[in-house]
């Protein structure tokens, strides 16, 4: 595994030893995973602390939206757990990302190394009709996206998530050094299920995103072990690093 360039197994599970059991069934020992909601918000730290006892990387998939002073406190916390990569949702604004890092910053107990903080710019099952019909947003998906990553970059946000499609240009506008981590990923031929603004792992690294995240498209297969090995050949070809900066 490239460090800098992990690809995160969403591992959307109902409890902890599914998750567990799923990992150890396929052979996927060690490879990183994104804890989201629906495990943590079962398990709490304690999952944290069994995936990372096996020597998983983490992504902590919280996303946390809420006043400024809720987050930093939040985040303070959960700098303790050891995870690699947190996220906060860039709507709620350049204060609150920026209490977020303040929080995480003050939380890493001396020594270690700070998760890495991102910010969701916009969900990659939202569509445009969406946006434009429900959340009321009139500006473009493009303009919006780019609005929130500059966005998080000033509030001092170490990366965004980002559909594959939103990668290159995010670069552009806010240096290689800024990381994007892309969600959506599907291996071809998969269902899209809810997600709208999807891509391959191939199509992921030829966008110049930094990190993946893949859930279904290998928790669902016949066959995981193999649709990881397909994905992580897909996505490590031929790889290189946009980022300076490490994940793990
Ligand atoms: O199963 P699938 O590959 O669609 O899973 C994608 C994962 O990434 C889910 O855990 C979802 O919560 C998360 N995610 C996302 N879009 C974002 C941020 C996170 O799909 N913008």
């Amino acid at each position: 595994m490239l460090k800098n360039n992990p690809l995160f197994l969403a591992l959307d599970f109902p409890d902890g030893d599914k998750a567990i059991n799923f990992l150890q069934a396929h052979n996927l020992y060690q490879v990183p995973v994104k804890v989201g909601m629906e495990l943590y918000y079962q398990e709490g730290p304690s999952i944290i602390g069994r995936l990372k006892d096996q020597g998983h990387p983490i992504f902590l998939d919280l996303k946390l939206h809420d006043i400024p002073n809720t987050v930093k406190k939040a985040m303070k916390g959960m700098a303790s757990l050891g995870v690699d990569v947190i996220n906060v949702h860039a709507a709620g604004g350049k204060e609150m990302i920026n209490a977020a890092q303040q929080g995480l910053e003050e939380g890493t107990p001396t020594g270690e190394k700070k998760p890495k903080l991102l910010a969701v710019t916009q969900l990659t099952s939202t569509s445009s009709q969406v946006l434009m019909d429900e959340l009321l947003i009139s500006k473009s998906m493009e303009e919006t996206v780019s609005h929130y990553a500059k966005l998080s970059r000033d509030a001092g946000a170490d990366g965004v998530v980002c559909s594959v499609h939103e990668a290159d240009w995010i670069h552009t506008l806010c240096g290689d050094d800024f990381m994007t981590v892309t969600p959506g990923i599907r291996l071809k031929g998969n269902a899209i299920d809810d997600q709208i603004r999807i891509a391959t792992p191939e199509e992921a690294r030829k966008r110049g995103a930094d990190a993946i995240v893949i859930g279904r498209s290998i928790t669902n297969s016949q066959d995981p072990k193999a649709a990881y090995a397909e994905a992580k050949k897909e996505w490590e070809d031929e790889k290189r690093t946009t980022s300076s900066q490490s994940f793990i």
